[in-house]
């Protein structure tokens, strides 16, 4: 069996080809559009009728299975080179045309999304899968030829790596006969097999374990947030890629978060240019339904490039917070990005004037003030900032978290008890700063949001397969 990207590519003409997929229409009884998932192109399957009896030829409906056999020939029709000329059909399984979903019509994002299992047989997701896909090869590419190590950080996890309490509870307690306290409530107590766990929010804190031997390692994993938050940058399951090395500094982080993000958007516009110019139309045609204000101004492949083609700009928190307070008033003489003061965190109004008003370009903010960091940051000489970074980028927002970490036993420590972190969870981590700590860094950069920003989809229910969000975890 060949795949029809090949047999597009390079099958000569007059060979006998065999190929099976997916029907998307079927034409005067004659001309099959067959898709088997490797490419946005249809292979036109054309089907003599006096060969197949009608009983065959009334199964060939749109979602149904086939394989097809028969002879490569230059194509007649317009819209296609090539074509087969069928000798034989099988057809696997049927799809009834009155109960099928996904019919050859455009389908709201809304209707496809509840039907998640079927929405892949499109090409608008079959598009953004396959990049999402060679995305994650260009990953695991870069942290290779860098001389980085797979790590694989546990889900099941007994730490909260940020300290933000936003985890889901792992339990082996029985839902119907839970065990209750005294006053007859639910009492969790410490509930897998006698240890309180929960899904991991980050693989951060074991990362940093791993580094401290291996040198250079990164997770990739699913990670998981019970933030009851319905955006369309948020979701409850999503994959985290996470970097740590050891004798790594905040400037050496930012340079390599930089190179890494620049480096993996150009080896899928190497590698899916198909698709990409299928979603930069896909994103041209949507653009001109929004009103003028609120378009970008620039399509898909034209961003992709903006972003591999210059240095992301880098502003510490503290000139981030004057820009922002120096953002023109607007009629009302009210600043039209007011921020409270310094100390405040920054909301994605303010994130959004800064790459896309202040910079155009994408931004990465360092040196945050440590009250509205996590514990394990690096505090500065100054007593206030944390060694912090974020990358913004046009559209997204926060695409990227990271930081220098603290490796002073005593620094951690103190903080740790300013926060009512108890040693005795973390005592494995405090070991790291007492056997053979260093300076040491990394970042965690949100899968999704890379992937949104690479096909230019809206919403990050549309770029990972089965989303989980507050309200769907159906399939
Ligand atoms: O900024 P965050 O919370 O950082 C960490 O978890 C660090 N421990 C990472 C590290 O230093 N190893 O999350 C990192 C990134 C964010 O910048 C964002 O891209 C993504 O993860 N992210 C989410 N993506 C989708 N849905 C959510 N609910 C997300 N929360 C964070
Ligand atoms: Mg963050």
């Amino acid at each position: 069996m060949t795949r029809i990207r090949s047999i597009l590519s390079e099958a000569p003409l007059l060979s006998e080809v065999s190929v099976s997929g997916w029907v998307r229409t079927f034409r005067s009884n004659r001309f099959i559009a067959l898709n088997d998932g490797s490419t946005l192109e249809n292979l036109q399957c054309v089907v003599d009728f006096e060969n197949f009896d009608e009983a065959t030829l009334r199964r060939i409906n749109t979602g149904a299975a086939l394989t097809v056999r028969g002879t490569l020939v230059e194509s007649q029709g317009r819209g296609q080179k090539v074509e087969v000329q069928v000798s034989q059909l099988e057809i696997h399984g049927d799809a009834d045309p009155e109960s099928y979903p996904i019919q050859p019509k455009k389908h709201s994002m809304e209707f496809l999304r509840e039907q998640a299992h079927l929405r892949i047989r499109t090409n608008t997701f079959a598009a953004v899968m396959r990049v999402r896909s060679a995305l994650a090869f260009g990953v695991h590419e870069y942290f290779t030829r860098n001389g980085f190590y797979y790590f694989h950080a546990p889900i099941i996890t007994g730490s909260d790596a940020e300290g933000a309490g936003e985890m889901f509870r792992v339990s082996t307690l029985d839902p119907l006969t839970p065990p209750r306290d005294e006053s007859g409530n639910v009492d969790f107590g410490e509930d897998f097999f006698g240890k309180e766990t929960n899904l991991t929010v980050s693989g951060q804190l074991e990362a940093e374990a791993y580094a401290m031997a291996l040198g250079k390692v990164y997770t990739f994993g699913p990670t998981f947030r019970a933030e009851n938050s319905n955006t369309s940058r948020h979701l409850a399951e999503f994959w985290m890629i996470e970097p740590e090395m050891a004798f790594y500094d905040l400037d050496a982080n930012m340079d390599l978060a930089e190179d890494f993000i620049q480096e993996v958007i150009r080896y899928v516009l190497k590698h899916c240019e198909e698709d990409l110019a299928f979603l930069d139309k896909r994103l041209e045609d949507e653009e001109k339904r929004k009103p003028q204000a609120e378009r970008s101004g620039m399509g898909l492949i034209e961003k992709l490039r903006f972003v591999t083609d210059q240095p992301f700009k880098r502003v510490t928190y503290t000139e981030a917070i004057e820009i922002l307070r120096n953002s023109k008033p607007n009629k009302k003489k009210k600043f039209q990005y007011p921020i409270d003061a310094w100390g405040a965190d920054l909301q994605s109004e303010h994130e959004r004037y800064l790459v896309e008003k202040h910079f155009q370009c994408p931004v990465i903010l360092f040196n945050y003030p440590a009250e509205i960091k996590a514990f394990y940051m690096r505090l500065n000489d100054d007593g206030k900032t944390v060694r912090a970074m974020d990358i913004l980028f046009p559209g997204i927002g926060e695409i990227v978290g990271g930081s220098q970490r603290e490796e002073r036993l005593d620094v951690l420590q103190e903080k740790m008890q300013q926060l009512g972190i108890d040693e005795k969870e973390l005592w494995w981590y405090l070991d790291l700063r007492r056997f053979g700590t260093a300076v040491h860094s990394g970042f965690g950069l949100g899968f999704e949001r890379l992937v949104q920003f690479a096909t230019g989809m809206g919403n990050i229910r549309d770029v990972i397969p089965f989303p989980r969000t507050p309200q769907n975890a159906e399939f």
